[in-house]
């Protein structure tokens, strides 16, 4: 059966309201994903989340294992991925609020991004002019005007190396080069979900204005804040859209 997934990021790493039935450790070619999936209901619905940065918030964004993760979703028998992220902001948006990104500059670097390489594999080269899936964007977005959030509807994810956030001149350069917000596990978690042809799309909560955006430095308390406020948001979000987003992978609109 077609399932849902919920990737977790900062601030997500359980779903208060999924009623869990079953943990599964699912091994891949790839080695071990960041967590046990944690199968169970949401809202009376079954969907599978995964804890991108690990159980206890152990991974950084450039040592996730990103392709044992989706390939572990797609091995459950996963068809769509609600992935959650949170993110600086280029452009001026409101704290904890939430956006749904429709482009992605990828400014990462070493990290183990495609499923077609190495040895005595055929070279495939992907469409990826619309990195997210449309159809559940729209959905999401749907959700969040139900959800009474402030959303923002499109938007350019610069996806960095990380750990550290990005300097003043740097962000000078995302802006330029057209990015709206900024996180560090955008890539290759996108591009990997479309290779294995996953309908992928993300909710973006914006925690801090990125470096140089505001007065202040960035702070690690004010990121706490924001992350606590816009999960809770994603929550709601997420109980509003679950029905629909199932009910989608078992009767896809025309
Ligand atoms: N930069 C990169 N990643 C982030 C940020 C940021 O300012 N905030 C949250 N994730």
């Amino acid at each position: 059966m077609a399932l849902v997934a919920i990737i977790g990021g900062s601030g997500l790493t359980n779903l208060k309201n999924l009623e869990i039935t079953r943990r599964e450790m699912i091994r891949t070619p790839y080695g071990e994903p960041s967590a046990p999936m944690v199968f169970g209901s949401l809202g009376n619905q079954n969907v599978v989340f995964l804890p991108r940065h690990g159980p206890g918030h152990t991974i950084p964004p450039h040592e996730i294992n990103y392709r044992a993760n989706l390939w572990a979703l797609k091995e459950v028998g996963v068809a769509k991925v609600i992935a959650v992220a949170s993110v600086g902001t280029i452009t001026d948006l409101p704290p904890a609020s939430v956006l749904f990104p429709d482009q992605i500059i990828d400014y990462t670097y070493g990290r183990k991004h495609t499923f077609f390489g190495g040895e005595n594999r055929q070279v495939r080269h992907i469409d990826f002019t619309h990195p997210y899936c449309e159809e559940l964007r729209q959905r999401l977005i749907k959700a969040a005007r139900q959800a009474n959030l402030i959303v923002t509807d499109h938007g350019t994810y610069a996806a960095t190396q990380g750990p550290r956030f990005e300097t003043a001149a740097e962000i000078r350069r995302l802006e330029r080069d057209g990015a709206d917000i900024v996180g560090m596990t955008g890539m290759p978690e996108a591009s990997l979900a479309k290779e294995l042809e996953l309908c992928y799309a993300t909710i973006a909560v914006a925690v801090n204005p990125a470096a140089g955006k505001s007065e202040r430095e960035i702070s690690l308390k004010e990121i706490e804040h924001n992350l606590h406020q816009g999960m809770q948001n994603v929550r709601t979000l997420l109980e509003h859209a679950i029905p629909y987003v199932v009910r989608d992978v078992h009767t896809p609109p025309e």
